[in-house]
């Protein structure tokens, strides 16, 4: 996407209103990577590292927009002019995952000293990590956290003046920024975000103080977003907050997350709709009715458990029962019987017996979750969790780990069989990673399938006989009746 940029005066006084202020700074690094682009002869790059959740790569989305129009082209080759790593910090892997890597762009920086890297996300909120970053990661130019990441411009054209280390990390903010340039992945699929943030505090996560209070976007401003990804050819949008349910509760005008998504269903050409995620303390019977009334409402519904048993899920702050989150799941089977359910299950929180354990095997079984991601507990330093007694020994977590793996796979299996013989509406996404005489799309209910067809069919919702049910996902042929 671009935006029209003729009308930035780069010699007027700097704006203070956003965006117009991040306009400005836009045009005024276009300036300086231009002037490069002459001096070398060729473009300028960039290449990003993104880490973690939707949100995170939504986030990125909005940075490679703002630096393609500042002029940099994009580009897989992690030696770029420009390399930024988003980073995530919700278990302790993702933390090294990035230090893994980061020391190899010292050596790309030695070849290239006018190499910009930077570094952003849900690791650099934390105090400890940008102190690290600054002491012992020198070669990194500038640090920004997940409250700013509008700022980009500004911050690079700092440090590309100055040439000096850039750290900007914010606490929090109440600050919403529309209308910044994003470059979109897909162009028949889009996530938006529709609220930041997350007030939930389980006991052993770290988002709440990484990504600050939960804030809503406003209605209006979504479905315009939404409407101008219509017009530009979208017709799948998925709609991101840590906890879609407890939308717009804190909106001046407050707004139902159910209303939210009838608005967006208006929408003409937009076909589908998902969302994620939905915490079950907050999943109204409103939500349900709506789903099951709606041909554009996706039936999927990802659900974190996080645990099976009552007395955990007490401990981490979750605010439902084993008995409460089955009676849930009881209504939307009831509604939407053809609903896709998936799951986050947490294994070794602090104090987890085998007999807790064992209630976690259950609600598996009983959910019957067409799939689940699983998660050995990880300590994250300022969560209550991490301060809790009784931290379950690493062998018995992970035979726990291994257990509830086969669980799952086994539940899984059998969800899937069910669908195996049926014709189903599937968006072809894109040519088969394996295989690329096929395309690999997916259903209504998040299943993917991997079908022969034209690669013309791409970015199309199309009738698909899923011949073969393979666990996790389908073979299948496109459907000529
Ligand atoms: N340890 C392990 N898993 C975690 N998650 C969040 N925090 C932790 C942690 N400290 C998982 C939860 C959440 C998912 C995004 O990550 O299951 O739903
Ligand atoms: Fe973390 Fe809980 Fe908020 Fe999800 S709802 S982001 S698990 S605190």
């Amino acid at each position: 996407m671009t935006a029209n940029h003729s009308n930035i005066d780069i010699n007027e006084s700097v704006p203070v209103q956003e965006p117009e202020r991040q306009r400005y700074f836009m045009a005024k690094c276009r300036e300086l990577v231009q002037r490069r682009e002459r001096e070398l002869g060729r473009k300028l790059t960039f290449h990003d590292q993104t880490f973690g959740c939707q949100m995170n790569f939504k986030d990125s989305e909005k940075l490679n927009g703002i630096l393609e129009e500042i002029g940099y082209v994009p580009t897989e080759n992690e030696e770029a002019d420009f390399v930024y790593y988003n980073t995530c910090t919700v278990r302790e892997n993702a933390n090294i995952r990035v230090y893994g890597r980061l020391g190899t762009l010292k050596t790309y920086k030695k070849k290239n000293p006018d190499m910009v890297i930077a570094m952003c996300g849900c690791m650099m909120q934390e105090e400890e990590e940008v102190q690290k970053v600054r002491d012992v990661f020198t070669f990194v130019d500038i640090v920004f956290g997940t409250h700013n990441i509008f700022k980009l411009a500004e911050l690079l054209y700092e440090a590309l003046r100055s040439k000096k280390r850039i750290f900007d990390v914010w606490e929090g903010t109440d600050m919403i920024i529309e209308d910044l340039p994003s470059d979109r992945k897909f162009n028949f699929k889009a996530g938006v975000n529709i609220m930041f943030g997350c007030n939930n505090f389980c006991s052993y996560c770290i988002v709440p103080y990484v990504r600050g209070r939960e804030r809503s976007r406003r209605p209006e401003d979504i479905v315009a977003e939404v409407e101008k990804l219509a017009a530009e050819g979208v017709v799948e949008v998925m709609l991101l907050g840590q906890n879609v349910n407890s939308y717009g509760k804190n909106l001046e005008e407050p707004v139902s997350f159910a209303k939210l998504l009838q608005m967006v269903e208006k929408v003409d050409g937009i076909e589908r709709i998902r969302f994620m995620t939905s915490h079950p303390k907050d999943l109204s019977d409103e939500l349900i009715e709506v789903m099951a009334a709606s041909d554009k409402i996706c039936r999927h519904l990802h659900l974190p458990v996080q645990s099976g048993s009552s007395r955990i899920l007490k401990l981490m702050n979750r605010k439902y029962t084993k008995e409460q989150y089955l009676t849930l799941v009881e209504k939307l089977r009831a509604a939407m019987p053809d609903l896709s359910l998936t799951t986050d299950i947490i294994v070794g929180f602090p104090g987890e017996t085998e007999e807790d354990f064992q209630e976690t095997l259950d609600i598996v079984r009983k959910a019957q979750y067409d799939s689940a991601f699983t998660f050995i507990y990880s300590k994250r330093s300022g969560t209550p969790a991490a301060k809790m007694e009784n931290q379950v020994p690493e062998d018995v977590v992970h035979d726990r780990f291994d257990r509830l793996l086969k669980v799952v796979n086994q539940v899984a299996k059998e969800r899937n069989a069910r669908l195996r013989g049926r014709t189903e509406l599937v968006l072809a996404e894109s040519i088969d990673e394996k295989d690329a005489s096929m395309i690999t799309g997916r259903l209504s209910n998040n299943n993917v399938v991997h079908f022969t067809a034209d690669p013309s069919v791409i970015g199309k919702i199309v009738p698909v006989v899923l011949e073969e049910a393979k666990g996790f996902y389908y073979l299948g042929r496109l459907s000529n009746g």
